[in-house]
């Protein structure tokens, strides 16, 4: 489980995120959503550590995350940033590589390669392994980044839109490979998605944050609702019954 208890970050006086309290249950997929600016991804980097709360605490497993060593933590939860400042020299297979480091420091055994080539192959890359990161397209560099993250096997994984700049076909792919991984290895992991019908199609949880706030958490069943997501997205929204469930319409 990961659960925020009082947390809060202030970047200036006009913008505030939380206090948020949640507990986010272990196993399965729980969506991220909200509008641009809600503070979806300065919560996913609390969460990972890589912004400091300015208050509250927050804890991964057991885990508090202000006090557990790094090389510690590392092997509990990754992330995927939403912006990846990318080393054009590195190819997908080095990169992908990165992921080992909290094991190997560096020196890559040959379990590590093999960890390596599973997620490679897990991400349809096998092809592209020896490219260079800049002689991807964006939605393949993207998928070269899901590979590292997951192939640090951490119990505990955090994705800032993963989705981006994936065409349809790969982000049903990466979507099916996200409950793969939470079913089959018991993976948790926290998705920030745009699209609320790819929430609704594979997340087991939705939590949407509006202005700093956490504005619902619950089901699928519980989150698509008319009044609540035309109140969290500033737009009218209605629901329609699917051929595989709930299905939100912009007008
Ligand atoms: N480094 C920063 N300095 C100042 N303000 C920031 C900083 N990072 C984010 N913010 C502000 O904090 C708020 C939340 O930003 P955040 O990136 O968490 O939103 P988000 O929900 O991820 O949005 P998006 O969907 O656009 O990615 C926004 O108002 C943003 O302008
Ligand atoms: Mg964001």
């Amino acid at each position: 489980m990961i659960t925020l208890s009082q947390v809060s970050k202030s970047y200036s006086s006009e913008v505030n995120i939380g206090p948020v309290d949640i507990d986010i249950p272990a196993g399965g997929i729980t969506a991220l959503v909200g509008p641009n600016g809600a503070g979806k991804s300065t919560l996913l980097t609390m969460i990972g550590r890589l912004l400091a709360v300015d208050s509250g605490t927050i804890s991964i497993a057991g885990h508090d995350v202000a006090s557990t060593k790094g090389t510690e933590l590392a092997k509990v939860v990754s992330i995927l940033r939403q912006e990846n400042h990318f080393v054009t020299k590195l190819t997908v297979r080095q990169l992908v590589g990165f992921g080992r480091f909290p094991y190997s420091k560096g020196r890559l055994t040959a379990e590590d390669e093999e960890i390596i080539s599973k997620y490679i192959d897990f991400l349809h890359l096998r092809e592209l392994e020896n490219r260079y990161l800049d002689q991807l397209s964006g939605g393949q560099r993207q998928r070269a980044y899901v590979a590292m993250v997951l192939c640090q096997e951490t119990d505990y994984v955090l994705l800032d839109e993963p989705l981006n700049n994936l065409d349809i076909a790969h982000s049903v792919d990466m979507m099916r490979h996200l409950q793969d991984a939470a079913r089959s290895l018991g993976r948790t992991i926290i998705v920030v998605l745009h699209d609320i019908n790819f929430a609704a199609r594979y997340a087991d949880h939705i939590c949407a944050v509006k202005d700093g706030h956490i504005a619902a958490f619950g089901s699928v069943q519980q989150v698509l609702d008319d009044d609540l997501l035309t109140d969290i997205f500033n737009t009218p929204i209605s629901v329609i019954d699917g051929p595989n469930g709930p299905i939100a319409c912009y007008h």
